[in-house]
């Protein structure tokens, strides 16, 4: 082996954007002589790319980071990187460097450099198209970056800064070389991917998409997340018209609550985030929409979570991601006060997550027996012998067969619901 490689290993916490971060940091890496390795045992070198969303996210990293220091040299990346800064030094002496959001494809020059430092300017960030992805056939690519929203709980304008868009060539030649090497699948990645805005040629995002269906090899396109103010008709249009484009929103509707909304700075209403999705079922009758929803929003009364409750009862998502409240330092509901007991916050995230299992387990139920076009994506790392292929609506189905599936779109036919994904067989 060269002498020059060095191991490192990348442990993810957070979202989708963070696992394409790791991604390009493998890349960049390896590209200059590094050897990522999936084992921390045999690294020099760990990089914790971390995650600032909810405390819990923070405290797995917190720990991680003091289990490791003691025999590795660890790199703390990502977003607490982000909004912790120096600060980390101070609770984790050891720690060898601290790599901003913004400083992601500088990681192998911060590391040769060798300096213990906190690298979190917002300068000169860039993209260099070094990428190491863990999958064969499906990658993310980020197109937007940053938000400026500002909703009340969430940190994540503060650790991803203001919105700014990627150029479309630069995306565009990135989904080439994708398809060139075999993927056949792309996520397109944006805190609101609606803001997606291309200076140059003054494209927006329904383009993008209509762009990305262009490029030959790729056959499926999905992307996140659409904030419900911003989702335009013509986004709805554009996945109604592409036939790559799978038929799936996910679009987070946080609370049901009008005054709740209002103190979340979310800005919709319940009945136009409501008018939103008859506008998605109209256009597209059996398109999946997923969702986020928070529990114990400060202030947020029995009458309020009600109303929450009805709205899942009502739209009927396909899937929701439900979390408690978490106060963030900094953010602008931090000065309300994080006022609903522990033990509503549990009893209220049991409530919804009870209702939208009812409601998912039904929905997918509707789908078995169907034949659809599905995915090949990879070897099921839990079920030995099974393929993992993804069908239109963003759900998985699980079929016996060889790796020559993986990046074939074939036809499967939907057994039976297993879960939130599918047994399936080749027809
Ligand atoms: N840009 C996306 C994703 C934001 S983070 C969007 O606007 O939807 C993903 C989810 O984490 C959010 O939708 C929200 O439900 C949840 N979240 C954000 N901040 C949180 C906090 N302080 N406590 C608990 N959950 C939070
Ligand atoms: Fe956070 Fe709101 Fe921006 Fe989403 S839209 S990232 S929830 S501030
Ligand atoms: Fe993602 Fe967490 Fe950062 S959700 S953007 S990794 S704060």
């Amino acid at each position: 082996m060269d002498e020059r490689a060095k191991r490192v290993y990348i442990h993810t916490f957070g979202c989708q954007m963070n696992e394409y971060d790791s991604e390009r940091m493998g890349g960049e890496l390896r590209a200059k002589g590094y050897v990522p390795v999936s084992d921390k045992k045999n690294a020099e070198y760990v990089i914790v790319n971390t995650c600032s969303v909810r405390k819990l996210a923070e405290e797995k990293a917190f720990s991680l980071i003091g289990a490791l220091s003691a025999e590795k040299k660890v790199i703390v990346a990502g977003c607490m990187a982000q909004s912790m800064k120096e600060e980390l030094f101070k609770k984790f002496p050891r720690l060898t460097a601290v790599v901003g959001t913004f400083k992601i494809s500088r990681i192998a020059e911060i590391i040769e450099n060798g300096k213990k430092r906190a690298y979190v300017d917002e300068r000169s960030e860039s993209y260099s198209g070094n990428i190491e992805r863990k999958k064969e056939a499906a990658g993310f690519v980020t197109v937007m970056q940053g938000c400026d929203n500002f909703c009340s709980y969430c940190i994540v304008p503060y650790v991803r800064g203001r919105e700014r868009s990627r150029g479309i060539e630069e995306i565009k030649e990135e989904i080439t070389a994708m398809a060139r090497a075999g993927y056949r699948e792309v996520t397109l990645l944006g805190q609101n991917v609606n803001s997606y805005y291309d200076k140059k040629t003054g494209l927006d995002f329904p383009e993008l998409l209509r762009e990305t269906a262009r490029i030959d090899g790729i056959c499926r396109i999905k992307f996140m997340t659409s904030h419900p103010k911003d989702l335009s008709d013509e986004l709805i249009r554009a996945v109604a018209e592409e036939e790559k484009a799978a038929k799936h929103f996910h679009l987070p509707v946080q609370s049901g609550s009008a005054a709740v909304l209002e103190r979340m700075n979310r800005r919709y209403t319940p009945e136009s985030y409501r008018e939103r999705i008859s506008a998605i079922r109209k256009a597209i009758p059996d398109c999946a929409i997923t969702t986020d929803i928070l529990v114990g929003f400060p202030g947020e009364t029995n009458e309020d979570f009600e109303k929450t409750a009805a709205l899942v009862s009502d739209v009927r998502f396909d899937s929701a991601f439900v979390f408690k409240y978490s106060e963030r330092s900094g953010t602008k509901a931090e000065a309300f006060g994080d006022d609903v007991a522990k033990e509503e916050k549990t009893r209220r995230i049991n409530y919804i997550l009870g209702l939208q299992k009812k409601i998912s387990d039904d929905i997918i139920k509707r789908d078995e027996g169907k034949t659809v076009l599905a995915l090949g994506l990879n070897v099921s790392s839990k079920r030995p012998g099974e393929i993992e292929m993804s069908v239109d609506s963003g759900k998985k189905v699980f079929v016996r067969g060889s790796a020559d599936l993986i990046g074939k779109m074939v036809k499967v036919k939907l057994v039976k619901a297993r879960g939130m994904s599918f047994e399936g067989e080749i027809i």
